[in-house]
């Protein structure tokens, strides 16, 4: 995002504020030089955000802990930071009047149906961590406060994303998948998985949704679903083999496991025309490069 931006948007000044709990500081190498940056090593909870916002466009919240499936054993932990964080960032964008992009996750859902949308019933709402519990509870904190206050906001729910960049983390499901398949271990694919449908989200699509967000002022307080395309473990199996053909498979429990495959819809975000242009297969083959100097006897 930080990368791309000022491509979209002339004299751009980005600040970024970061406690750097999960010490990603190749997210700050080499950035471009069509915008002006300004880094703040400070944690967003403890952090005077009022007079750093203030003045601002618009505010991008993406600071959480991230990592689900680790998120059982840090409960307590996750859920002040996330929620927290969030409760400041909204509070300071209210006081100073400043727009704001809050970022949830498809992860809150579970349904019985086929399909799902924002427009579901809270018993279609199954978050399966703590990290989608508050989530959740984030989401709900945001519109209890633009009913007492002002607040210009949307909520974006992501799908997993997908792709090369400077800071991506390999803890999430395609990512990781492509770091054991280059590495020569098995997949730990969670038994369940197989054939569930999943929402996934590429980096590029993340991007130019927010920046069409930026564009549009889409700050209208509603919840939009921000997703690629719904695929099946074995899709993202089978697009992996392409590059490495001799792909081991190993079936894992997981906390996170439920029988629910469905697909996340949307429509809401191409109805206010929006175009999804990325390709998971295409995000994946890219990972997988970048890793394929690293392990030569699997890539292919
Ligand atoms: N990556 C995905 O697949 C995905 C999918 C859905 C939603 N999201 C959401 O998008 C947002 C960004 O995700 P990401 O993948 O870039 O995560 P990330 O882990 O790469 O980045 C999160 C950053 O937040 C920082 N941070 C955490 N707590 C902080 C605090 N209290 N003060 C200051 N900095 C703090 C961390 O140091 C880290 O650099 C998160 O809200 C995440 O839940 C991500």
């Amino acid at each position: 995002v930080i990368r791309d931006l000022p491509d979209l948007f002339e004299n751009l000044e980005i600040v970024m504020i970061d406690n750097m709990m999960t010490q990603r500081y190749s997210s700050l190498f080499n950035l471009p030089n069509s915008a002006r940056y300004n880094f703040l090593e400070e944690d967003v909870i403890s952090a005077d955000l009022p007079s750093i916002i203030e003045g601002s466009d618009m505010v991008l919240h993406l600071a959480a802990i991230t990592d689900a499936a680790g998120s059982f054993d840090k409960k307590e932990l996750l859920e002040k930071n996330n929620y927290e964080t969030t409760v400041k960032v909204a509070e300071a964008c209210s006081v100073v009047d400043s727009p704001l992009i809050h970022l949830s996750s498809t992860s809150v859902y579970g349904t019985q149906n086929d399909v799902v949308d924002e427009n579901c019933s809270e018993e279609e709402l199954k978050p399966q961590s703590p990290y989608a519990e508050t989530k959740l509870k984030e989401e709900k904190f945001l519109i209890e406060l633009s009913k007492k206050k002002r607040l210009r906001f949307i909520t974006c729910r992501f799908g997993t994303i997908s792709g090369v960049s400077p800071g991506m983390r390999f803890h999430t499901a395609v990512n990781k998948f492509c770091w054991q398949a280059i590495m020569g271990q098995s997949l730990t694919v969670w038994r369940t998985a197989l054939h569930q449908k999943r929402p996934y989200l590429t980096i590029d699509d993340a991007v130019s949704t927010i920046a069409f967000i930026i564009n549009k002022q889409l700050f209208d307080g509603s919840i939009y679903n921000v997703l690629t395309n719904n695929h099946t473990v074995k899709d993202i199996i089978n697009f992996i083999k392409k590059s490495v053909p001799s792909l081991k498979i190993e079936y894992v429990d997981t906390n996170i496991m439920n029988q629910l495959s469905y697909d996340v819809s949307n429509k809401r975000i191409k109805d206010a025309s929006f175009t999804f242009s990325g390709s998971l297969e295409k995000s994946i083959k890219e990972t997988l490069k970048l890793l394929q100097n690293s392990n030569k006897d699997y890539y292919s």
